[in-house]
């Protein structure tokens, strides 16, 4: 069996997709869920080092706004007094801390008291000198990078101006950053540095700070790539709990489409696939079921076809038997007719001999009443011995044995012959019966005998049916170019037209004809065989009470 496009598709790879083009459903799944668990993710890892980072900003911040206000403090009179020894001691104390890079005590007169640094790192000058000319009382925080050996450090300038209202003003005050001063007059700033002792100025470094936040964004990218990479092992999972029946029943129903009916899957969940998948079983068996039903009505079939076969094999042979059989009773008939018929013309042709012997007064003068009876006998015996060469003539064309002794004719001259020789028959029924001519004809190819008796027979029916005092035409015409047509017309009894389609059958009569004009209803069927011989046709025209007119044709003789 051919294999249908669909099956031949679904054979091929991946359906009817190209190769290239088909993504699986496990990879869209994979691929969508691993995008919104990387996104999700990576986002959240984003925030939270965001958040981490800005709050170890803001300890360090707070941690060293606290230590400098302090120390402001603290070495208020260190400043006021010089006292260098005191000054040392808060260095001291200050540089303990781990996280202190410098710290800078800078008299009221803005130069530097004392000062010690760990890495030898100061910061620019000009932090102080704008505290000397603002009357600022918070903690200036100026971020800078400080170059080393080992690269740039990130350092926290805490400074803070040391001034005369300070003992009452809280340790604590709003943090500002030196981008964020005001920037004072000249005068301003006199009076200002009039009320200032000097300023305190530590560094803190952020070192520490980055290291930890560092730790701890390898920490979070740890484990962001932890969580992203198990959910996608879970997504693959998940999919492949879903894909894999479907895979399954994908491959059952290629094998299925490729007419494979046995395939079958079982389901391997508990959810739509597994429903999906139970439904495809069912589907199949059912078709299984289909299928061996529409094999059964094939065999079925097959075997009444083949019973079928032999009938009208048998039918056959029986009707080509009884085909031969037939042919051979229609022989049989034909020869029956032909020998009957000339065997009867014999007598026929002797008893009209007799009845005309006797007519003539050969035997003794006869009564009115003889004459009388003799006349009957002689038109019957007359109307019999047409018959039965009718009868004899229809049986040889039938049978093929009549063939045609064709000349070149003058249909015209035939015409006049037979209306001159019925002339008596229709004056006797005061019918006028006239040959007309319009035209030279030219010569027609025909057996002359067979067409006189073609024209006899229209013209002896006319005499018949048309009634006394009609009228009836015999004339010639060219027709078609290559034929000449001859037509006798009446003005008879005419024929009804559902009798016109049968007129020229063997046998038929039509009902409008007057029973005692009727013949043995061959002289038609005759005419119509002998002319179709001839190569040319013949028809009918009728009006029922009005007239008929008969015509055939014959091909011209060409020279
Ligand atoms: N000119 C005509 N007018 C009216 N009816 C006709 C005419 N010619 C023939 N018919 C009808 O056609 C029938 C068949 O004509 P056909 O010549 O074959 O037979 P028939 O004349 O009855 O007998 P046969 O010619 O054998 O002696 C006639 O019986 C008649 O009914
Ligand atoms: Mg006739």
């Amino acid at each position: 069996m051919r294999r249908t496009e669909t099956e031949a598709a679904m054979s091929n790879g991946h359906d009817t997709y190209p190769p290239s083009t088909f993504i699986g459903l496990r990879t869209k799944f994979v691929l969508f869920i691993s995008l919104v668990i990387i996104a999700v993710c990576s986002g959240l890892s984003w925030y939270f080092i965001r958040q981490q980072s800005d709050a170890m900003t803001r300890a360090l911040v707070s941690s060293g706004s606290i230590l400098v206000k302090n120390l402001s403090h603290n070495s208020r009179y260190g400043l006021v007094a010089k006292d260098l020894v005191l000054l040392d001691q808060l260095i001291a104390g200050v540089m303990e801390v781990d996280e202190s890079v410098y710290i800078i005590f800078i008299g009221p007169d803005g130069k530097r008291l004392a000062a010690k640094s760990k890495r030898n790192v100061y910061p620019s000058h000009t932090i102080a000198e704008s505290l000397f000319r603002s009357d600022s009382q918070d903690v200036t925080i100026t971020p800078f990078t400080a170059i080393g050996s080992g690269g740039g450090e990130a350092l926290y300038d805490f400074a803070v101006a040391v001034r005369r209202g300070n003992e009452r003003q809280a340790p604590f005050s709003l943090l500002t950053f030196e981008s964020e001063e005001s920037q004072d007059d000249s005068a301003t700033a006199e009076q200002s540095s009039e009320r200032i002792y000097g300023v305190v100025q530590i560094g803190v470094t952020g070192a520490k700070m980055h290291e930890a936040l560092n730790r701890m964004i390898g920490n979070v990218i740890l484990i962001t790539i932890a969580v992203i990479l198990s959910g996608i092992f879970a997504a693959v999972v998940l999919t492949r709990r879903i894909t894999t029946p479907l895979r399954n029943l994908v491959d059952v129903a290629r094998r299925v489409a490729g007419g494979d009916l046995t395939a079958s899957v079982g389901p391997m969940t508990r959810d739509e696939v597994g429903q999906l998948t139970t439904v495809f079983s069912q589907m199949t068996v059912s078709l299984r079921e289909r299928d061996s039903a529409v094999k059964q009505a094939y065999q079925e079939l097959e075997q009444l076809n083949r019973t079928l076969e032999q009938r009208v094999h048998q039918r056959t042979s029986e009707l080509q038997t009884a085909n031969e059989k037939l042919k051979e009773l229609d022989h049989l008939k034909s020869q029956f007719v032909s020998i009957v018929s000339h065997e009867l013309r014999t007598p026929m042709t002797s008893i009209k001999g007799y009845v005309e012997n006797l007519l003539d007064g050969l035997a003794g003068a006869l009564t009115h009443k003889q004459t009388y009876s003799l006349d009957r006998v002689k038109h019957n015996v007359e109307r019999l011995t047409r018959m039965i060469n009718e009868l004899l003539d229809l049986s040889k064309i039938e049978a093929g044995r009549l063939e045609l002794t064709l000349a070149p004719v003058a249909l015209s001259e035939i015409a006049e012959e037979v209306v001159e020789s019925y002339q008596a028959a229709a004056s006797q029924r005061s019918i006028v019966l006239r040959a007309v001519d319009h035209q030279p004809l030219p010569m027609v190819m025909g057996d002359a005998d067979k067409l006189s008796r073609v024209l006899i027979n229209l013209v002896h029916n006319a005499i018949k049916f048309t009634p006394q005092g009609g009228e009836i035409q015999v004339e010639g015409r060219m027709h078609d170019g290559g034929h000449v047509e001859v037509s006798v017309t009446d003005s008879g009894n005419g024929i009804p037209a559902h009798d016109l389609k049968r007129i020229f059958d063997k046998f038929y009569w039509s009902e409008s004809a007057p029973v005692e004009a009727r013949g043995a209803g061959l002289g038609l069927a005759i005419a119509k065989n002998l002319v179709e011989l001839h190569g040319g046709t013949i028809s009918v025209e009728s009006t029922l009470g009005q007239g008929s007119r008969f015509s055939f044709t014959v091909p011209i003789a060409h020279s």
